[in-house]
């Protein structure tokens, strides 16, 4: 395995970042993942338009020019011979001598690194997942896509727990944000396919963003509107989406089964078309 930093490509486990890395001390930097299939990176475009948006809030420079970052990630993928999976990049402030104000004068780190993945147990897309709420104590900026993901990893370690999948996170009103690291979505009993609105509430997820076109396209009913856990468990149908899961099935919320317990009709739907479109 192959990782890049900083200009290099290294060997995995001879690739180290400086110890006073801002992504090391502070969580200061973006990353994205990008899912991979057949060698070929979905929604690659997308991705980096996000990337663009999260080091233009943090006022983050570019580590290297949009177009040499492409190379880079063609790069890993060949060097790694990926075929299936996903790979991670990480852009960080750079290193100074901490200090919490911003460095006078320091140059972004870039970390990229690749993952394979198999596709998902059959298993898991014919009983679905189970997830469990938990508070959403995250900050404010959510659309950011932040290494500062410690609400994240606490939700989730309690969901695991508690022996789910993925955290549903809760917000004060009741209302369902995403997951810890997916995002959320139902389907009503009248049929009508529900996900939260972007904002600076929930990460404005590139799988979620894609799948809003998609099923608008093939005429179905959807709208960006709060749920609430309550909604969520007498929906039809309930799912979560991500560059690594993609669509996949949600069965049980708190212990209490969806709709009839087994994956619905129109989740099965819209991870076919979801798939027949990026492959
Ligand atoms: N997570 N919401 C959160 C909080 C996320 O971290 C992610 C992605 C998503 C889904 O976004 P997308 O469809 O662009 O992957 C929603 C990635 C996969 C991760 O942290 O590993």
């Amino acid at each position: 395995r192959v990782a890049y930093v900083n200009g290099r490509y290294v060997p995995h486990g001879q690739a180290n970042v400086h110890i006073e890395d801002r992504g090391y001390q502070f969580a200061d930097g973006v990353y994205e993942v990008v899912p991979v299939i057949d060698g070929v990176l979905i929604d690659e475009e997308l991705h980096l338009d996000r990337l663009g948006y999260s080091l233009g809030e943090l006022r983050i420079a570019w580590p290297v020019a949009r177009p040499v970052l492409r190379l880079i990630l063609r790069e890993m993928l060949a060097r790694n011979h990926l075929g299936r999976g996903i790979i991670y990049f990480q852009v960080t402030r750079g290193v100074a001598p901490r200090d919490h104000k911003f460095p006078a004068r320091t140059k972004s780190s870039l970390v990229v690194t690749t993952k394979r993945l198999a596709p998902p147990a059959p298993a898991l897309l014919e009983n679905g997942v189970a997830v469990a709420s938990q508070p959403d104590i995250r900050w404010q900026r959510c659309d950011i896509k932040s290494l500062s993901l410690l609400p994240n990893i606490l939700a989730k370690q309690a969901a695991h727990e508690s022996g789910a999948f993925e955290a549903w996170l809760v917000d004060a009103n009741g209302v369902v944000t995403e997951g810890s690291s997916t995002n959320a979505w139902i389907v009503t009993r009248s049929g009508e396919i529900v996900t939260h609105p972007t904002g600076r509430g929930i990460l404005g997820g590139v799988t979620r963003r894609s799948l809003v076109q998609l099923a608008e396209a093939s005429g179905l009913a959807l709208v960006e509107r709060g749920f609430t856990l309550v909604e969520a468990q007498a929906a039809a149908e309930a799912f979560l989406t991500s560059s690594s899961a993609f669509v996949l099935p949600v069965t049980r919320i708190d212990g209490q089964p969806v709709g009839d317990g087994r994956p619905g009709p129109v989740t099965r739907r819209l991870r076919e078309i979801y798939l027949a479109n990026v492959a």
